[in-house]
């Protein structure tokens, strides 16, 4: 038995509990241990007053008394108080970011309590760090370190899983490509993610480095290499006016994900390319330039104060410290149409390459509500009482690893599909 599965008094700690995003995963556990019972979890932060008005929040919108929900007060500064708070749960739900700044010291306290780590970053630096620093000594502990359980990265690696459990033959390549649709009154993400963004764009040059260095090519490279897109192209194969590479974290955690089950389940690696869908030439003007002004500016110090001191007049209002508002949230939705090609046979050796072209294609969708604040703690949650209930399902018994590369064997996908994705092929 691992330490994470001996008795503790909580199975389940939700720190940064606090923040916005904080608040929805509250919310979230509240409804899911209506029904998983015998859950036992608590609300960790640096602030007691604010922790008990999130319990008081979240009892009026789940409509179940939670105010009675132990309160534990840890700080990122304080590592004795992350070891404390570690040991006495199986568990930690990290909402503290930036992850960059904040994330190590909670991923190592797990480690040394031996407590299983879930998170919502959507930092590639971050994660393939902790993959190198502490894969080794997390397995040797038990516990598992799953960053990116949120909108990044889990429906693009469970849907590109997907995609290959419904392709019948030796699935080579996916494009996916993402839109994100509003309602009348817009879309918007808290001042957290556009924090997050700003001190990720200095890293960026490290981070594929990074992701080189861990995502090498210890996978047979394809006979047949997938399509190579230009920065910008017509999104006529998805009925959109424009397509842009996708920026964030997913292609590097699909990649990772492909590896891992190669390595552990002789499963065929699959070639991932994500793309974002631009409705319109006016969007496509308007995004660009203000990507640009964006990228130059988070390259600088006084760029990035500049940034973060006028979210909303930088981004049009898309960041603000007041976060989108619940009629944005009910208006809002996420896409990801998967193309796939392959081959209508099967080679069980995946180390065998195919001859001819590929020939067959397929297509799927993953979809959902609005990403940052209901479908990132639908999937941190479903991803926490998967662990708390399938661990035996799960390769290495413990370790860092991918969304993809810890559930691929558990039922992670009929949670998500339960608390309302979609999983398709059309
Ligand atoms: N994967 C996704 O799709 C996705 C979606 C949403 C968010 N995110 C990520 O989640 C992270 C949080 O975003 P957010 O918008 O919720 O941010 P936020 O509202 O600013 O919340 C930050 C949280 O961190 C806590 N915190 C800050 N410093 C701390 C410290 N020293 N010790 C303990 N707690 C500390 C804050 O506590 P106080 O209240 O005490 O200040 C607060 O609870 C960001 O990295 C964001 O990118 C990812």
């Amino acid at each position: 038995m691992s330490s994470a599965d001996v008795q503790r008094e909580f199975d389940v700690v939700i720190f940064g509990a606090t923040g916005f995003t904080g608040q929805f995963v509250v919310e979230e556990i509240a409804r899911v241990v209506q029904k998983e019972h015998g859950i036992k979890w608590a609300i960790a932060g640096r602030n007691k007053s604010k922790l008990e008005t999130v319990l008081k929040q979240a009892s009026e919108v789940v409509g179940n008394d939670v105010t009675g929900t132990s309160i534990i007060i840890a700080d990122v500064a304080d590592e004795e108080s992350l070891l404390s708070m570690c040991r006495l749960t199986r568990m930690i739900l990290n909402c503290v970011g930036p992850y960059r700044f904040f994330g190590e010291p909670v991923v190592k306290a797990c480690v040394e309590a031996g407590s299983h780590h879930l998170d919502i970053s959507g930092e590639p630096q971050f994660i393939e760090t902790m993959q190198l620093k502490y894969h080794d000594a997390a397995q040797k502990a038990g516990c598992y370190i799953i960053s990116t359980c949120g909108f990044d990265s889990i429906p693009a690696d469970l849907g590109v899983i997907f995609t290959r459990d419904v392709f019948k033959g030796d699935l080579n390549s996916i494009e996916a490509y993402l839109s994100i649709n509003t309602g009348p009154e817009g879309g918007s993400w808290n001042y957290g993610t556009y924090q997050t963004a700003i001190h990720s764009v200095p890293h960026t040059r490290d981070e594929l480095l990074f992701g080189k260095k861990l995502v090498s090519y210890e996978v047979p490279p394809p006979a047949h290499k997938a399509t190579k897109r230009p920065q910008l192209f017509r999104g006529e194969r998805v009925g959109s006016d424009w397509c842009v590479h996708f920026q964030g974290a997913d292609r590097s955690v699909v990649q990772r994900t492909q590896r891992f089950n190669y390595e552990q389940l002789k499963e065929r690696p699959v070639q991932f390319n994500p793309f974002v869908r631009i409705s319109s030439t006016f969007w496509l003007v308007i995004i660009a330039l203000m990507t640009t002004i964006f990228s130059l500016l988070a390259n600088f110090s006084f760029g990035r104060s500049l940034l973060e001191k006028y979210p909303k007049i930088f981004t049009l209002g898309y960041f603000s410290h007041e976060g989108p508002t619940k009629k944005q949230i009910e208006g809002s939705s996420f896409s990801w149409h998967f193309v796939g090609e392959g081959y209508e046979t099967k080679i069980a050796d995946p180390d065998q390459q195919h001859d001819d072209k590929p020939s067959k294609m397929i297509e799927t969708r993953v979809c959902g509500p609005e990403p940052g604040y209901v479908t990132t703690p639908i999937c941190l949650v479903a991803a926490a009482m998967t662990v708390l209930k399938e661990a035996e399902k799960m390769p290495l018994d413990g370790g860092v690893l991918t969304p993809g590369g810890a559930f691929r064997k558990t039922s992670l996908r009929d949670r998500l599909t339960e608390a309302g994705m979609k999983f398709e092929k059309l």
